[in-house]
């Protein structure tokens, strides 16, 4: 019940790590952070808040997270010399490589290490990392549009700022809708983390060799691309849409999914670690329900998403494979909705993300854990002779 799991011996090069952040329980279909269930975390609190509790450890009194909040935005303005790296990048240039490399680039300007060991160190690279993060994602969509680069507004919350930084153009100001930044709301809260998940794994043993927290983030950001990883959920849009352009047939790429001579795989679907439902895809389905009736949009996808999701929970393959819908699979569709364009939605992804991957670097750091040293299985040749090269 307390998720305690005994450690093998070999736990200490086994790769495996120690962590309170979060609890996972791919059987039961459980996640929580810091003991809390992404039910209650989604339903009743909101991104900043939850941002908080993974870093710190404990939900925030009023005065701690309206300290948090004030406190990111010290930060919130970047150095304008960073528009000259974005610059540099082709107008077509994906959203993610432009985000991995502006984070790197962040490091350029913040060149002081972090001393871990002096909590106010610590905390101003916490709130510096979540202000500059923000604006520098949404300048890699405005540079894709060929829209001037936006400033944070610290007269407004960090969720809404996120539809102003993408959408507000000089020729007028970004009308807030309640129901749009709601919804992003909980998505980001159940991006937020996922106990050692590839990028964060990345973030953590990056980390472990006292690389800054900047240069950490960024390669979690290039873990997160793929698509087997937080790309999927631009890759599951693609494959829907897809579909409907092939007249809406599901059985079609059920059975391409099966055809072990097809490497096509139902992208949505599966996990690592849930060998049952994720619980973020049932909160997510729910929300994509509301969210597209609240802004009266009736997306034909959703209707194709929805006939995949009941033929592949019927067929035998899926089943047998304990392949769900993962957390990927529906949030495509409410990012659509809100207007957000695909190959912005990993952005999204990272944006919700990098609460959980600066949590577990300090965890990681402040626990002084030791440089991450993954050890193999050796099955290369046994020792052999060297030949000369008039003999090969
Ligand atoms: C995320 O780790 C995390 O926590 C990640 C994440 C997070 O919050 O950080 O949850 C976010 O990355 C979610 C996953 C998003 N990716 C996708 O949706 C891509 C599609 N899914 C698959 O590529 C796959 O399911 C993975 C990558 C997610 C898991 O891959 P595994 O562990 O290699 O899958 P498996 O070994 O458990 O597969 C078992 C069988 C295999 O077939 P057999 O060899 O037994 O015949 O199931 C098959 C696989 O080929 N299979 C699929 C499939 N996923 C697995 N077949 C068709 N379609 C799929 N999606």
């Amino acid at each position: 019940e307390t998720g305690a799991v005994t450690l093998d011996p070999g736990f200490k090069n086994s790769g495996a790590c120690k962590s309170e952040i979060t609890f996972l329980d791919g059987e039961e279909g459980i996640l929580r952070y810091r003991g809390y269930s992404i039910e209650q975390l989604a339903s009743q609190s909101n991104f900043l808040e939850v941002s908080y509790l993974l870093i710190f450890g404990e939900l925030p009194t009023k005065e701690q997270i309206t300290k948090f909040e004030t406190d990111i935005r010290k930060y919130t303005l970047v150095n304008e010399e960073m528009k000259n790296i974005i610059d540099g990048f082709p107008k077509n240039a994906h959203p993610m490589g432009i985000l991995a490399s502006l984070t790197s680039a962040l490091t350029a300007f913040n060149p002081q290490p972090v001393n871990v060991a002096v909590e106010a160190e610590l905390y101003d690279a916490v709130c510096k990392t979540m202000g500059k993060f923000l604006v520098i994602a949404t300048w890699t969509f405005r540079k894709n549009m060929g829209y001037p680069l936006n400033y944070y507004d610290n007269t407004k919350g960090y969720v809404e700022n996120f539809m102003r930084l993408m959408f507000e153009l000089p020729t007028g100001p970004y009308e807030k809708n309640e129901t749009i930044v709601n919804a992003l709301d909980k998505l980001f809260i159940l991006h937020a983390d996922h106990e050692q998940n590839c990028s964060t794994s990345t973030v953590r043993i990056v980390g472990s060799s006292h690389a800054g927290l900047f240069a950490s983030i960024s390669a979690g950001v290039s873990a997160l691309w793929g698509p087997l990883h937080g790309g999927a959920n631009q890759a599951v849009l693609e494959m829907l849409e897809e579909i409907q352009a092939n007249g809406g047939d599901a059985d079609k790429y059920l059975a391409k999914a099966k055809d072990k001579n097809d490497p096509f795989r139902l992208m949505g679907f599966g996990h690592r670690v849930y060998k049952n439902f994720d619980p973020r895809a049932k909160i997510i389905k729910k929300a994509a329900d509301d969210v597209l009736e609240a802004l009266g949009v009736d997306d034909p996808i959703l209707l194709i998403a929805k006939k995949l999701e009941e033929a592949a929970l019927e067929d035998e393959y899926f089943k047998s494979r304990n392949l769900y819908p993962n957390v990927d699979f529906y949030s495509g569709i409410i990012y659509r909705a809100l207007g957000i364009p695909t190959e912005m939605f990993t952005v999204l992804f990272a944006i919700g993300r990098l609460p959980g991957w600066i949590a577990q670097w300090k965890e990681m750091r402040v626990n002084k854990e030791p440089i991450g040293r993954p050890r193999q299985i050796y099955t290369g040749h046994p020792l052999r002779e060297f030949v000369p090269q008039d003999a090969r």
